[in-house]
């Protein structure tokens, strides 16, 4: 059986800060109590349970998850918590605790049919609606006949910074299927959780790979988590072995807003197509049949090099050797350097544009005159090469019961810094503000710096000596804070920079963690 989403009933089993009073840091039950208060205050009673999920940092493997590819995020401690109260009428009441920003709302589960959802109006409330409308259609399929959705008093507050980079939206979207999981009375499995969750994110008008999701829902503290998508989901968790000198990972926002909802049709889900039309065009001109896969548009990149290597008998090799292949195939097959145009595609592929758009490009608007096969692709198959050299150099240390030294320190940052020319230079998802914060960091003293999510703004993740951390933070502060934002008051500096350690994910919490935390 699957792995159950855990339930918890102290605070200190969640968050890694125990550095302070009753082993929950202060800000922490500070913030606890505030979203307890609020609850009692709008509905009368104490939350019968609260979901939490938190958001995520990638250390390396951007943009590979749709194209099936292993990535290795870890989940931070900032998070979405869903505090609730169950009702046996099908009415949902939503407040949040940033009520200016959020306005609360109120709607009624419909008894048959799906919950609607208008992906063109940016609102808050889409991404709880997105989780109801998952678990629903789950709850549906599983509890057969007479079952009645319970309805819901929530309030709801998020941590993870909207728009910059930590995933803010797959934590809201995995903390309210959760809730309404839990509401229902149903068992969660992780793997269930994770199913309908990236189904959801879906509804919002994103077509992303599963990457958020898992990290939000499968990390656990201390671990990075290794996710691999094909053939189907698997997910290890990793342990950072020791290091010499010791090291931090350090978050730095950009401050520059990347909403992917808003931007998708020029840049996330445009990546989606042109990496789903890469793996079809190297399918055909291989003469190899792809069966539907996971992926967004069902055929991906990952699905795509499994054919063809056993086409060439060479399913035997060594992944980075098959990667390899695939480079010199992308290289030699995708000739057009300044891209496909419809009329392109549908040549090759044997159909209409007509066609074309129907099967691959009806599901979401996408605005492109012409696709980029040659340089996605070659970003896939590279980066997915460095994550596989990135994993191999904490296994081989591991393993050897030994600590990461100078060198393997150097070469983990290299794979990173080698990422984000990447995804700079070829796969185009970076900005002038995310290099810019990498370069001052690498000179300030990283071994790696790289952008961190989906990019076009957003975050960037480091990876440095603890000694350094000071001199990093002060170059940031001195050359790209103070520079772009003239009044930057203490408070936002300390959001832009936070020292990130892997956290846990998804989880219930019940019993006592729903009392005052007095203790502070
Ligand atoms: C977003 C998506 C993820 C992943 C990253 C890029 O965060 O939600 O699925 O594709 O971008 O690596």
């Amino acid at each position: 059986m699957d792995e159950s989403v855990p339930n918890f009933a102290s605070l200190a089993d969640i968050y890694c800060d125990t550095s302070t009073a009753g082993g929950i840091p202060l800000d922490l039950s500070t913030r606890w109590n505030s979203l307890l208060s609020l609850f009692r205050e709008t509905y009368g009673c104490a939350p019968d349970f609260v979901a939490r999920s938190p958001g995520r940092v990638n250390i390396i493997g951007e943009h590979i998850d749709y194209s099936l590819y292993d990535v290795l995020p870890m989940a931070v401690t900032a998070d979405v918590l869903v505090a609730v109260n169950v009702l046996s009428s099908p009415l949902v009441k939503i407040a949040n605790l940033d009520a200016e920003r959020f306005p609360s709302q109120e709607f009624h589960i419909p008894v048959e049919g799906d919950i609607e959802i208008d992906a063109s109006k940016h609102e808050w409330t889409n991404y709880f609606k997105a989780g109801l409308k998952g678990a629903l259609q789950f709850l549906r399929r599983k509890c057969e006949g007479d079952w009645n959705p319970a309805g819901m008093e929530i309030v709801i507050d998020g941590i993870v910074p909207a728009g910059g980079g930590m995933s803010s939206s797959a934590a809201l979207v995995c903390a309210s299927a959760l809730s309404v999981m839990v509401a229902n009375s149903h068992d969660v499995s992780k793997r269930d959780l994770l199913d309908l969750a990236v189904v959801s994110e879906r509804a919002v008008g994103v077509f992303s790979g599963g990457m958020d999701q898992a990290a939000s829902i499968f990390s656990k503290r201390d671990y990075l988590l290794d996710c691999a998508f094909f053939p189907s989901f698997h997910a290890e968790h990793v342990p950072v072995p020791r290091s010499n000198p010791e090291i931090t990972v350090l978050v730095a926002q950009s401050f520059v807003a990347a909403d992917k909802h808003v931007t998708a049709p020029k840049n996330y889900n445009l990546r989606v197509v042109e990496c789903t039309f890469a793996a079809l065009i190297l399918a055909k001109l291989h003469q190899v049949l792809l069966k539907p896969d996971s992926s967004p548009l069902g055929f991906s990149l990952r699905n795509a090099q499994e054919e063809i290597m056993r086409k060439q008998n060479r399913l035997d090799q060594a992944p980075e050797e098959q990667l390899m292949a695939m480079i010199s195939i992308a290289e030699e097959k995708l000739q057009k350097k300044d891209g496909y145009t419809r009329e392109d595609l549908a040549d090759i592929l044997g159909t209409s544009v007509k066609n074309l758009e129907e099967e691959h490009m009806s599901r979401f608007p996408v605005q492109a005159d012409k696709f980029q096969l040659r340089s996605r692709a070659l970003h896939v198959f590279s980066e997915a090469r460095r994550v596989f050299d990135f994993k191999k150099i904490l296994s081989d240390v591991q393993n050897a019961h030994g600590g990461l030294g100078e060198q393997e320190l150097r070469l983990l940052g290299n794979l990173m810094n080698a990422t984000q020319k990447s995804c700079s230079e070829v796969y185009d998802c970076s900005c002038p503000e995310l290099d810019q914060i990498c370069a001052i960091a690498r000179q300030a003293g990283t071994y790696g710096s790289r952008l961190t999510g989906a990019g076009w703004g957003g975050c960037t993740v480091h990876l440095l000596p603890q000694s350094n951390v000071e001199k990093v933070t002060k170059a940031l502060k001195e050359e790209y804070y103070s520079k772009h934002f003239s009044n930057m008051t203490e408070e936002k500096l300390k959001q832009a920079l936070v020292i990130s350690k892997p956290s846990s994910g998804s989880a219930v919490v019940t019993g006592a963690a729903m009392e005052f935390h007095h203790s502070i």
